[in-house]
């Protein structure tokens, strides 16, 4: 069979459709050369697959604590990506002896580091005392490849979580920050949903993300002096941007950058799966010069401009935010709940830049 010469970014496009579609799970879709199903991992220093999360000896005392053994190190991002709701503790690993090279901006982890990202739930968003329901327990394990990937979706009793294919739902049911019970399901990725948007990164392991401030176990406040202080990474990072809390205290241009950074920009980049649109989210491409100010895209509700400035209720993207359509909605997968929080903040934004008219 003859192949036509693609122009790479048609190629890139057609790869990301690809990714994309098993992303929205649409039956019957074929989708060759997706990652093969999620299985179980081994412990550190072994081969043996584990089954159940306790037997990879990662942490100490009750599972469900999640109290990390010597070596393990928890660590926190400064924007997180909004899923349904969900908190997260995410803990790193580094083989002995190795670090993690801190360069620019990606940093890059030595071959066996283990990531872990653990999501649960409150019981009562007001209370934290009440403690936490805790559903996935997600690895990225680094290869000479890339990555392995790999869940434990944990049981009941709360007693152990158990190796899972992926792609299912697991009910879920809190108060929220109002007191209201909030019942929705949690949706667990498949191989091909972390592909989609991780495509052999590490995405939270990068000097925006991590420059981060609070206190550490060993009485610093600056993230990255703590991990330098473990022997978790090699270096400090040259002068870099650092992403903000959405939802904090900073100024609303850079918690709207780093909202979009943090839960657009791995698709929308450099090496993403939508790097065929070239429409890009990440902080260096959202300043005032770069936007797509007034772009012209496909029609989304009556709305075919991706951003008017001064407009939200013109503006594309939040109207795909809105959306609950699966081909529509952004972030594309699954939708499990709208991040309406997020969507006040964009709109609010958006609201705050010089009004525009865009004509062609
Ligand atoms: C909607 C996009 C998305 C999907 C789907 C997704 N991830 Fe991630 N993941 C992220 C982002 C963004 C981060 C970095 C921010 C953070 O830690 O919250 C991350 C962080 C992680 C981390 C911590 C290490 C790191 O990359 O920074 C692990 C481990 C992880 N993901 C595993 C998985 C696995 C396994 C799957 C599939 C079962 C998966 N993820 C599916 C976006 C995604
Ligand atoms: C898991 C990967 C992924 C994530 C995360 C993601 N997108 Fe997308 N996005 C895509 C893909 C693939 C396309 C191209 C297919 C389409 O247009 O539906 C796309 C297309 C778009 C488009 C239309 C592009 C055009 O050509 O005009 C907009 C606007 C958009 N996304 C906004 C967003 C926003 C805003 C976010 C974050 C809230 C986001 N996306 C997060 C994968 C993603």
């Amino acid at each position: 069979m003859r192949m036509r010469t693609a122009h790479a970014a048609a190629m890139r496009y057609l790869i990301s459709l690809c990714t994309a579609l098993a992303a929205a799970t649409i039956a019957g879709v074929f989708c060759s050369g997706c990652s093969a199903p999620l299985s179980a991992i081994p412990a550190p220093g072994s081969t043996a697959p584990a089954p159940r999360l306790s037997q990879l000896g990662l942490f100490e005392g009750e599972l469900a604590a999640q109290r990390p053994r010597a070596g393990v190190v928890a660590y926190d991002v400064n924007a997180s990506l909004y899923a349904g709701g969900a908190h997260k503790q995410r803990f790193v690993l580094a083989p002995p002896g190795a670090r993690i090279a801190v360069n620019a901006d990606r940093w890059q982890a030595p071959v066996g580091t283990y990531f872990v990202k653990t999501f649960s739930f409150p019981v009562d968003e007001r209370n934290p005392q009440l403690g936490e329901r805790l559903v996935e327990t997600r690895f990225l394990i680094r290869t000479k490849n890339g990555f392995d990937a790999a869940t434990y979706v944990w049981n009941d009793a709360q007693t152990d979580a158990f190796a899972s294919p992926g792609d299912l739902d697991v009910p879920v049911s809190w108060l929220d920050a109002a007191g209201v019970r909030r019942d929705q399901r949690f949706h667990v990725p498949s191989a091909a949903q972390c592909a989609a948007c991780h495509q052999g990164r590490a995405l939270g392991w990068s000097s925006r993300q991590l420059d981060h401030r609070a206190t550490y176990s060993d009485g610093s406040t600056d993230q990255i002096q703590h991990l330098l202080t473990l022997g978790v990474i090699d270096a400090r990072p040259s002068a870099h941007a650092a992403l903000v809390d959405p939802f904090g205290a900073a100024p609303l241009e850079l918690r709207a950058r780093s909202y979009l950074d943090a839960n657009c920009g791995h698709c929308h980049g450099q090496g993403g799966s939508a790097e065929g649109t070239d429409l890009f989210w990440g902080f260096e491409h959202t300043g005032a010069g770069e936007l797509p100010a007034c772009r012209a895209t496909r029609d989304v509700d009556g709305r075919d401009r991706v951003l008017v400035p001064g407009h939200p209720d013109q503006s594309e993207f939040l109207a795909r935010m809105r959306s609950e359509r699966p081909r529509v909605h952004m972030p594309r997968g699954p939708v499990q709940s709208l991040d309406q929080a997020g969507i006040a903040l964009l709109s609010a934004w958006v609201s705050s830049l010089p009004s525009a008219v865009c004509t062609d």
